[in-house]
């Protein structure tokens, strides 16, 4: 074919590339993670998630109009819950005035058009830091997913447009669909973290929300019999074709990154809004080599982002939300 054929005719100028560019961004495709404690006032950088916060309800109220006025449309809600309110069946998960209830209706008071979507599991509830139920050293499934659709139900009735079970018990959308239809929220989602991977790129979340699982005997010190084995690749596909058959709107594949291979193999494969979640160490990971002067923030961002929609993602959940938005908005 060469000389006939210059690939390079169409990188000669950035106009052209513009022309031809086969991914971009919007603000339009990213689900901002939020975290919220109790208290007033409260704008706590988390450690090892440098420029990250959490917010106590007020300032929450303030974070989410300017993510609307940038164009950002839609938030995943985290709560960190205060120690005493732990216990090992997520009592507090279901209290109509527990902080998670009171963070939709907060949002959804300042803008009532954002869509809110809410992180379903045990672990922020739990003593254990597990996202199900333990005993004897197992994560019982039934009885979790039976927890986690009455939780499903407490967010919907709190004013949630979605929610998002994190906990990868088997069954659960089956059990959380069931539980919101039957109380009349037909119309409340479910985004499924259907292949969620056992990953070792979540430490910095477990920092923000103190939910690690505890060292202690007889509890489990991962979450390996109930996260996937990041070894795996058909297994992905089983899980995700599962949740939607069970029911789910949008599925996920968590983390990012090391994970393209699967996002594309399910983009192929079902017909439902696949998400990404570009996790907390994928976040320290960038903000740490860049602080170092070892790589440019910004330019591997976009990259790592670009990359992720290239795979195949149609939502991306990203702690760079507001950083990617500022960049594309200049
Ligand atoms: C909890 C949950 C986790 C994340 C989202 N929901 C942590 C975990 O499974 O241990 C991780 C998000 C991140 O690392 O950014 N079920």
């Amino acid at each position: 074919m060469y000389p006939l054929q210059r690939n390079r005719r169409l990188r000669t100028s950035e106009a052209i590339r513009a022309l031809v560019r086969e991914t971009t961004l919007s603000p339009n495709d990213f689900l901002v993670p939020l975290f919220v404690v109790e208290g007033k006032g409260v704008k706590d950088e988390i450690t090892s998630m440098p420029n990250y916060y959490r917010y106590s309800l007020d300032l929450l109220e303030k974070e989410v109009k300017s993510l609307w006025n940038m164009g950002l449309k839609a938030v995943l809600l985290f709560v960190k819950v205060p120690d005493n309110l732990k216990d090992n069946v997520g009592k507090e998960a279901l209290n109509p005035e527990g902080l998670m209830q009171r963070a939709i209706k907060t949002v959804k008071n300042a803008c009532p058009d954002m869509l809110v979507m809410t992180d379903v599991a045990l672990d922020p509830y739990s003593v254990y830091g597990h996202d199900g139920i333990v005993k004897n050293g197992i994560i019982l499934n039934d009885e979790t997913a039976k927890v986690l659709g009455q939780m499903s139900l407490s967010h919907a009735q709190a004013g949630a447009d979605f929610v998002a079970p994190s906990d990868m018990m088997d069954g659960r959308i089956l059990t959380i669909r069931e539980a919101l239809d039957n109380d009349g929220f037909i119309n409340t989602g479910i985004m499924s973290y259907s292949a969620k991977y056992a990953s070792a790129f979540y430490g910095p979340f477990r920092d923000a929300l103190d939910s690690a699982p505890v060292d202690a005997t007889d509890i489990p010190k991962d979450k390996k019999t109930y996260q996937m084995d990041f070894a795996n690749r058909s297994e992905a596909i089983k899980e995700t074709e599962m949740d939607i058959d069970e029911g789910a709107d949008i599925v996920m594949v968590k983390p990012g990154l090391c994970y393209l291979d699967i996002v594309r193999e399910i983009k192929n494969a079902v017909d439902v809004p696949v998400a990404v979640y570009q996790v907390s160490g994928e976040y320290a990971m960038i903000k740490a080599a860049s602080e170092k002067g070892w790589l440019d923030h910004d330019a591997v961002m976009m990259e790592q982002i670009t990359s992720i929609k290239r795979a195949g993602a149609d939502i991306i959940a990203s702690y760079f939300a507001k950083d990617v938005v500022k960049i594309l908005n200049k």
